[in-house]
C-alpha cells in the first residue's frame, strides 16, 4: 500500500466541501496511512467532531488551549511527527493565515509550526478563488514551497452558481498525497524540462487583442504529468483560467515574444514540449491609447506581421534540447501538414490534433477548450494514432514516451 505506515494529519476547515473529508480519512486509512485530524471551529458547524474521529480512530484536535494536551505544547507536537499535513477543505480564511503566518487557532498554529510538507485543497465560492487577495495568497504560498491539488471547475453548493472553486475529490487529493509521499526514483528525476502552454494576447491598443480559443488544459496537464515524473518543469503560460499545475515553476507571459524570450531564457533543457497556441501574427503596430471609432471614416485596418516562431527557435537553436516536442493544430490534411512541420521546425515529435470545431473530438466547441483529444504522435519513424481521451491521460501518456526517449536519445 503506498501510504502505508504514513503519518498524516488532516486539518479541516469550515467549508461546505467539509463533508467530502469524512470520506477522505476512509481513503487515507485505507491506504494504510494513520490519520490525525485537527479541525476549525466553523469546520465544526459542518461536521462533527465525533465522525471525523471515529473514522480516523482517535482523538479530534480542536482547541489551541486543550487542558489535557497543552501541558506539553500539544500544538507543537500535532505539527511534528507527521509525514505530511493535508488541509481539505482549505478556505479562503484560512489560506490567508497561511500565508501571512497568523496562528490564532489550533489549525493555524499548528501550519505555522510544521516543518512537514503541507497539501492544501482549497474549495470556495468561484469568487473568492479567484479575486485578488485569494490568489496573491495562493502564489505566496506556493513560493513557500505549500503544494496544491485543485480548486476543481464545476458546479458549486449554491444554486447556480459555477466556476473554479470545488474542492478536489478525494481520490484526487489522495492521488497527490502518494505522488508528495513517493520517494522511490522517478524516470525524469535530474532532467528539466520545458512546457509551453495556453495561447497568447497580441495587444491591438490597451484594451483590445487577438487571441485564440487555447485553454491551457492539455499543455498545463503535461506540465503536472512530466513534474509527478520527478522532471524540474518550466512552465511558460500564456493567460489562461486555470490554475498554476503543482510542482511546476510557472512563468506568466501575454504576448508570443515575451513566451520566445521566456523559454529562450529556460534553455539548457532536457527537453522542450511546446504546447502553447501562439497567435501566428500580431498588430504591427499597438495603438498607445484606445482606437476611437470616427465618424464617416469606416473601419480601420489592421496591418499584422508574423511573430517569432518559438518551437523552430528552440529546435533550431545551438543549444537545442535533446528532444523537442512540438504540436500540430489542424483542421485539414492533418499527417501531411504535421509532418511538414517535424522538418520545418526542427522537431523529434510533433503531436498533431484535430481542432476543427466540428471534428466531434473535445466535447460541444471542439478540442480547443475541451477536457477530451485525440492526438496522432508524427516523428522520422511514422504516425502512431492514439484513441480519444482525456487530456491528462494524453498527458501522462506522453510524459511516459518522453520519459522512454530521453533514455534513448544519445547526446
Ligand atoms: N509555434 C510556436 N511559435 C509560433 C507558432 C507555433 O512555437 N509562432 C508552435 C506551437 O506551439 C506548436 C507548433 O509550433 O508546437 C505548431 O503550431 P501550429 O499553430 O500548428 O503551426 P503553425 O506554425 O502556426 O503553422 P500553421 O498555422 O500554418 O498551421
Amino acid at each position: 500500500m503506498t501510504l502505508s505506515a504514513k503519518r498524516i494529519l488532516l486539518v479541516i476547515a469550515g467549508g461546505v466541501a467539509a463533508y467530502k473529508a469524512l470520506d477522505l480519512i476512509r481513503r487515507l486509512k485505507e491506504r494504510g496511512a494513520s490519520v490525525r485530524v485537527a479541525m476549525t471551529a466553523a469546520a465544526q458547524e459542518f461536521v462533527a467532531p465525533l465522525s471525523a474521529g471515529a473514522l480516523a480512530g482517535g482523538k479530534v484536535y480542536t482547541d489551541l488551549f486543550d487542558r489535557e494536551d497543552e501541558h506539553d505544547v500539544g500544538h507543537i507536537r500535532l505539527a511534528r511527527d507527521n509525514d505530511l499535513i493535508i488541509v481539505a477543505p482549505a478556505t479562503a480564511d484560512l489560506m490567508a493565515k497561511m500565508a501571512h503566518g497568523l496562528a490564532n487557532d489550533l489549525a493555524s498554529a499548528v501550519l505555522l509550526a510544521a516543518k512537514t510538507k503541507i497539501l492544501v485543497a482549497p474549495a470556495m465560492n468561484p469568487a473568492m478563488w479567484s479575486h485578488p487577495a485569494t490568489q496573491r495568497n495562493a502564489a505566496t504560498l506556493k513560493r513557500d514551497g505549500v503544494d496544491f491539488i485543485g480548486p476543481n471547475a464545476g458546479e458549486m453548493a449554491e444554486a447556480g452558481e459555477a466556476g473554479t472553486g470545488r474542492m478536489a475529490e478525494p481520490l484526487e487529493i489522495v492521488a497527490a498525497a502518494e505522488a508528495l509521499l513517493d520517494a522511490s526514483p522517478k524516470p525524469l528525476s535530474g532532467r528539466t524540462i520545458l512546457v509551453t502552454s495556453g495561447p497568447t494576447h497580441e495587444p491591438i491598443d490597451p484594451v483590445r487583442y487577438i487571441a485564440n480559443r487555447s485553454s491551457g488544459k492539455q499543455g498545463h496537464a503535461i506540465a503536472a504529468a512530466l513534474a509527478r515524473l520527478g522532471a524540474t518543469v518550466k512552465l511558460v503560460s500564456g493567460p489562461v483560467t486555470i490554475p498554476d499545475p503543482a510542482g511546476v515553476e510557472t512563468v506568466h507571459i501575454e504576448t508570443a515574444r515575451q513566451m520566445l524570450d521566456a523559454s529562450l531564457a529556460a534553455l539548457p533543457l532536457d527537453a522542450a514540449v511546446m504546447v502553447a497556441a501562439v497567435a501566428d501574427w500580431r498588430p504591427e503596430t499597438e495603438a498607445n491609447e484606445k482606437i476611437k471609432k470616427k465618424a464617416g471614416e469606416g473601419a480601420p485596418a489592421l496591418s499584422l506581421t508574423e511573430n517569432p516562431d518559438i518551437l523552430a527557435a528552440i529546435g533550431h537553436h545551438a543549444n537545442r534540447p535533446r528532444l523537442v516536442v512540438g504540436f500540430a493544430a489542424e483542421t485539414t490534411d492533418i499527417v501531411a501538414n504535421g509532418q511538414a512541420k517535424l522538418k520545418k521546425k526542427g522537431a523529434d515529435l510533433i503531436v498533431a490534433n484535430d481542432v476543427s470545431p466540428d471534428s466531434g473530438i473535445g466535447g460541444a466547441g471542439g478540442v480547443m477548450g475541451g477536457a477530451r483529444n485525440r492526438v496522432r504522435i508524427l516523428s522520422g519513424d511514422g504516425v502512431d494514432e492514439w484513441p480519444e481521451m482525456d487530456k491528462d491521460e494524453v498527458a501522462r501518456r506522453l510524459a511516459g514516451l518522453i520519459a522512454r526517449m530521453l533514455e534513448t536519445v544519445t547526446v
